[in-house]
């Protein structure tokens, strides 16, 4: 019997699977996904706790509670400089903006059509282009900078480019895309009527006084850009599976249909306690940077006491390294042998480049550590990470 062909063409993920290799070595401290250790806010689950009492227990509306459509226009226009988000308009409410992403790409593509990626990637984007019968088209940024070369991007596109997706602050790289570039996409979109998908969940995880600019704020990409975002990274609360995707009327109408018949709806009570986070003050997203800056520092210091050469990060919770010298003198052959060295000698889980690539072989020098992790699971990272040396 045939199963089918598109999902018979992507492996499953490899960051979930270094996680379940973490469990096997339990002893090993687990740097591969990207998901806190430490508990979320006790307001926000307090949240939670009663509007599970208050019996919101049933279906929601299928594109999402009131409250918190309410509460994501408020940010939206605040903190995004958005300012078209009308609540029963422009918002589909999802199971996380994984489920954002692939809806979003149900709800636009045709067959023939392409989707431009950056590389390297967060995992998801090429499965989901394939799962939405797009054709992924992917440009390579290189490290240590990341930065954009606006003429490779400029040949990519042509008249069967029907989206790009961005993610900024940006898994892996922890690259902010800057305003200049920003434009540069939003021109290339509007030149070749394309959309600008852009998964923006890690917004207020930024370092070193960087900006978050989100292209929907850009003139003219009201009608041309989907705007994902989710609860997730913010709060952390990565297990809780509320997240959103924002557009104008015509493409969030589609979204919506085909978020209904996927799911029907994110969870009811976790909804409510989102729309609760969403109004949070400032300082706690001023003191969620401070300790993810901190926490930054712990693993980038430790990792440059090592052959492991770890990329300072702009924004997001990752560092990709450079593993080249320390793989030759280790004699392993592929960054999934790296990892498993890591994991088995050196005592911690990484999650190899090649998961980040269309072709493995881009990321075969490369592996990514994650810091969304307790100071001392960190310094006890450190600790272990002594054992490479220089
Ligand atoms: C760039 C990016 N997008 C989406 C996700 C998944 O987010 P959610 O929990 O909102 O589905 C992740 C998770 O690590 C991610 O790094």
């Amino acid at each position: 019997m045939d199963l089918s062909k598109i999902t018979e063409s992507f492996t499953e993920s490899v960051i979930r699977e270094m996680t379940r290799i973490a469990h096997q070595h339990p002893r090993s401290i687990n740097l591969a996904q990207g998901f806190p250790d430490f508990p979320a806010p006790e307001s926000i689950k307090n949240a939670a706790i009663n509007a599970i009492k208050d019996d919101i227990n049933q279906y929601s509306i299928t594109w999402g509670a009131l409250s918190l459509r309410k509460a994501i226009v408020d940010k939206i226009s605040k903190y995004n400089k958005i300012k078209f988000v009308d609540p029963n308009k422009n918002i589909t409410v999802t199971c996380g903006s994984t489920e954002a992403m692939i809806s979003a790409m149900k709800a636009i593509i045709n067959p023939g059509d392409e989707i431009i990626i950056f590389e390297p990637f967060y995992e998801n984007y090429g499965p989901d282009c394939l799962l939405s019968g797009a054709k992924p088209r992917y440009i390579q940024l290189q490290a240590p900078s990341w930065s954009l070369e606006p003429e490779g991007l400029k040949m990519l596109f042509n008249k069967k480019t029907k989206a790009i997706i961005i993610n900024t602050p940006n898994n892996p790289t922890g690259k902010v895309y800057n305003q200049e570039e920003l434009k540069l996409i939003a021109d290339l979109c509007l030149d070749y009527n394309a959309i600008a998908i852009t998964d923006e969940i890690y917004e207020h995880i930024l370092y070193d006084n960087k900006k978050h600019i989100s292209i929907a704020s850009l003139s003219g990409m009201q009608d041309n850009s989907i705007t994902i975002n989710s609860i997730s990274k913010t709060y952390s609360l990565t297990g809780w599976r509320v997240g959103w995707a924002i557009a104008c009327e015509r493409i969030t109408n589609e979204i919506k249909k085909v978020h209904d018949f996927l799911t029907v709806g994110a969870p009811a009570p976790l909804q409510e306690a989102g729309a609760f986070a969403l109004s949070l003050e400032d300082e706690y997203y001023q003191s969620l940077k401070d300790f993810y800056q901190k926490a930054r520092d712990i693993l980038f210091n430790a990792l440059k006491n090592t052959n492991l050469r770890p990329i300072k990060p702009k924004g997001a919770y990752y560092m990709m390294t450079n593993c080249k010298e320390y793989m030759k003198r280790q004699d392993l052959k592929t960054s999934m042998d790296l990892a498993i060295h890591l994991v088995k000698d050196i005592g911690i889980v990484t999650v190899p480049g090649s998961s980040f690539y269309a072709n493995p072989q881009d990321g075969q020098f490369q592996t990514r550590f994650c810091f969304c992790k307790k100071e001392e699971t960190l310094q006890a990272a450190a600790r272990k990470l002594e054992k490479i040396g220089y």
